[in-house]
């Protein structure tokens, strides 16, 4: 399939046909797809300037950095760098937290603790602290061992603390609502404070991997006042370029980055970090979100696709759960749901359902991995109509039938 262009909430075909993005892509597409003024900051971006070493401040960096901590960030004294994706941005603020131990003189602390259902992004370092079975295949051998916990039982992150030794731990990481591990799969709601609690009292650094979370999509400002907690890092990246640029970020307290900076060691740029047109769009994006009031559109929009989800499936055979939050959203597929019972792998039973939405103009995302094998997520742009809602929520119910007739 040739996609040739996008506007709104559709991506259009070469041949001509129209598909309802109902997966924002890889749920990237906050503010929707073809806004012109973008296309005019990202021109006039480029006729300022080209590329200029990370090293360097230029205006766009500076204003992207002061939109973030004023009106993103948990405290305008936040500081940020800015990277060109999720998997990068994971793995920079890995090391952030690594270096702050290291400059306060506590050079053991070298382990990442992960969750058991997790993904962080494909590189080594981001596979290695993420837990997304079919996505480590074939590279568990490559990849670094780092503990890991439960994703829903905060009490088990203390044992496995004790069992590593706290003083070998330098943070913990994990995403507020599970995306691609998980088909959107929300903690129960002491999860995240008692997470915090117990890492604020072993000195571990909470790093939020808010890659899929961040800037609006749970219908909060960040990921993480939907689940009632300050990380000490944040990574981001998808929604800050809403698709028009690759970019990320890593964003953390002061006095997390003020140690480092007292010693001669150094966060190591990547050579395209920061790059000021990824900047000046990024800006623009952000902006379009606060202007047009977005995240309460998510909110609102977000209960919307809940409601007809839930009306579409509370009794389906093959949906076990109906998950998520805001305008981040996911159906648990199973081949029974009174039993439990998994599809078989072999099925693919996900992509299938995903397939067979999209010949259907429909894109949903497929996910899942491990105990949530078999999940589809919803993550449209904010500025999602109701009808569309619609067209989304019954083209997947045709699906998930087709594809279980398929089986059959
Ligand atoms: C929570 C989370 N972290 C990190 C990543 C990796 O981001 P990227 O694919 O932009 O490198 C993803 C991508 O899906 C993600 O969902």
């Amino acid at each position: 399939m040739l996609i040739s262009s996008s506007s709104g909430v559709w991506l259009q075909t070469a041949d001509g046909r129209q598909i309802l993005d109902a997966g924002g892509g890889a749920i990237v597409t906050n503010i929707g797809h073809g806004r012109p003024e973008i296309a005019q900051v990202a021109s006039q971006a480029l006729e300022r300037l080209d590329y200029v070493v990370p090293v360097f401040a230029t205006e766009a960096r500076v204003a992207l950095a002061e939109e973030v901590s004023d009106n993103w960030l948990p405290d305008p004294s936040w500081r940020s760098v800015f990277v060109s994706g999720g998997s990068e941005s994971v793995d920079a603020a890995i090391r952030v937290a690594q270096l702050h131990h290291v400059a306060c003189g506590r050079s053991e602390r070298h382990k990442v603790i992960g969750r058991d259902v997790s993904y962080h992004g494909a590189t080594l370092g981001a596979l290695s602290a993420g837990l997304h079975d079919r996505r480590r295949k074939g590279l568990e051998q490559a990849l670094l061992s780092m503990p890991k916990t439960s994703h829903y039982d905060a009490e088990e992150l203390e044992k496995v603390i004790e069992l590593e030794g706290p003083d070998t731990i330098s943070a913990f990481i994990g995403e507020p609502v599970i995306g691609a591990a998980a088909g959107a799969y929300v903690p129960p709601d002491d999860y995240w404070p008692r997470i915090s609690e117990i890492c604020a009292r072993h000195n571990i650094l909470v790093i939020a991997d808010e890659v899929m979370t961040g800037f609006g999509r749970l219908g909060t400002t960040m990921g993480h006042e939907a689940l009632k907690f300050t990380p000490d890092i944040i990574a981001a990246g998808k929604g800050l370029g809403g698709g028009y640029v690759p970019i990320g970020g890593v964003y953390c307290r002061p006095d997390v980055v003020a140690p480092i900076a007292e010693t001669d060691l150094a966060l190591m740029f990547y050579t395209f970090a920061g790059h000021d047109l990824c900047c000046a769009v990024a800006k623009k994006v952000l902006e379009i979100v606060r202007e047009e009031n977005l995240i309460d559109r998510a909110r609102t929009m977000g209960d919307i696709l809940r409601g007809r989800l839930e009306q579409e499936f509370q009794d389906h055979p093959n949906v076990e759960e109906v998950r998520g939050r805001g305008l981040l959203q996911g159906l648990g597929l199973v081949a029974d749901r009174d039993t439990g019972e998994p599809f078989p792998r072999s099925a693919g039973f996900a992509d299938a359902v995903s397939g067979i939405a999209l010949e259907n103009g429909v894109w949903v995302y497929p996910s899942g991995s491990g105990v949530f094998d078999d999940a589809v997520m919803f993550g449209p742009p904010f500025i999602v109509e109701e009808d569309q809602i619609d067209q989304m929520v019954t083209t997947t119910r045709h699906a998930i039938d087709e594809a279980v007739a398929a089986l059959s």
